[in-house]
């Protein structure tokens, strides 16, 4: 088996359901705490797949993180827990600092005893794969090369840095232990399942209720935007193939300002399911106050990953943002499940 965390939020959801698509996959434990990004109906088509064990908790939690390595024996761990969102961590940075330090720092340990204990061949098979993020580059100006692996650290918000030094103790436990990890550091995701936090989805389901589409500052802030099914074959590629301690940039080769990002989901909806008036979706386009210390640019030169491992993104912007902008009018029942209570209360705190 293989032990995935955060597997029902959006990428790692993704991802388990990637995994086991494949007939001959090895099982997954799923290890998760539900946070309001957590969402089991994600992973409803899996309700009957024996191949996947889900258990609600914390990757803080020695003993139940130290109880499932024992009792499941995985033979890799992907980390994708975390908290995710960038204004989220602006508001309250303490959960970041919990669950994407303090949590991977227990997870490492947990693992690094567990791998010890390992006989030899299973020792030398094991990995563990820290999912991470362009953001802990810091922000490029609009002449500046896309970041490299070799890029050094300058994380700018509380999640950004809450991340590079999630990945700073990955790289240690590397270095000092010979723990045997892998670190990705991955450009923007859009595609099914993204919690309408996030500005894709957001986007979307405030253009089909008739709501503003909010762009912070003047939307000239620009995104390397990747389709998820190919970050998930990113991950696959990586653990299968990476080398030990390296890390690895994954982005789509799609750099786009945000602005034009939200006039493109508007021309696909407008096309897909026209507005009642006639009036198109970009009317709904509102210019808000700015993210504090929003980064300017990110951008991935994903050319190692291509150049070692042979991995590139199957999907363009534009093929990705058709088929995203399409699943979320092909799913109104799970996006019912998401617009909760909670996520009201988030609108209201964030937008006013
Ligand atoms: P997400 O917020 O959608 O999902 C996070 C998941 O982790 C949720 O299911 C949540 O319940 C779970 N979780 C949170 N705290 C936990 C804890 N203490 N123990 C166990 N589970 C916990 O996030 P996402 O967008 O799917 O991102 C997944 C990972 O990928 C994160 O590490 C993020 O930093 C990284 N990443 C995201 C993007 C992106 O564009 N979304 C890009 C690059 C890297
Ligand atoms: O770069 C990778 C990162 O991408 C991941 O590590 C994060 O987990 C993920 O959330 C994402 O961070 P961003 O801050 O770039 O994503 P978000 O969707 O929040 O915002 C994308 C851009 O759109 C950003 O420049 C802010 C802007 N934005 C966002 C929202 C929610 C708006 O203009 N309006 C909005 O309402």
């Amino acid at each position: 088996m293989i032990l995935v965390t955060g597997g029902a939020g959006f990428i790692g959801g993704n991802f388990v359901l990637d995994w086991l698509a494949h007939a001959d996959a090895e099982g997954i434990v799923n290890l998760d705490k539900l946070t309001y990004a957590g969402n089991l109906a994600t992973l409803s088509p899996l309700e009957k797949d024996a191949r996947h064990v889900f258990v609600h908790g914390d990757i803080g939690d020695k003993a139940l993180v130290n109880q499932l390595l024992e009792k499941y024996r995985p033979r890799a761990i992907v980390n994708f827990a975390a908290e995710s969102h960038v204004d989220r961590s602006i508001h309250g940075p303490a959960e970041f600092v919990q669950t994407n330090i303090v949590g991977t720092f227990n997870l490492l340990e947990c693992a690094r005893e567990y791998w010890n204990s390992l006989e030899t061949q299973d020792k030398e098979q094991f990995r563990f794969h820290h999912v991470s993020t362009d953001e802990v580059y810091g922000s490029l100006s609009s002449s500046d090369p896309a970041f490299t692996e070799t890029n050094p650290y300058k994380p700018n918000s509380p999640y950004s840095a809450s991340k590079a030094a999630s990945d700073h103790l990955v790289r240690a436990w590397f270095h000092t232990y010979g723990f045997p990890v892998i670190t990705t550091n991955c450009s923007n995701n859009y595609g099914p399942y993204h919690f309408p936090e996030k500005l894709i989805p957001l986007v979307i389901l405030n253009a089909l209720n008739g709501k503003p589409l909010p762009i912070y500052g003047d939307g000239q802030q620009v995104r390397d935007w990747l389709y998820v099914g190919d970050h998930c074959s990113a991950i696959r590629k990586v653990l299968a193939s990476g080398k030990l301690g390296e890390t690895y940039n994954i982005g789509g080769w799609n750099e786009k300002a945000n602005i034009d990002v939200v006039k493109t989901i508007c021309s696909i909806l407008d096309e897909l399911k026209p507005r009642t008036d006639g009036k198109s979706y970009a009317e709904q386009i509102t210019f808000v106050k700015d993210r504090p210390g929003h980064d300017r640019r990110y951008a991935i030169d994903a050319s190692k990953v291509e150049r070692d491992l042979g991995w590139r993104p199957a999907e363009t912007f534009d093929t990705g943002i058709r088929k995203t902008v399409q699943w979320y009018l092909d799913n109104p029942i799970w996006i019912e499940g998401v617009v909760s209570g909670s996520y009201r209360d988030w609108l209201k705190q964030q937008y006013n």
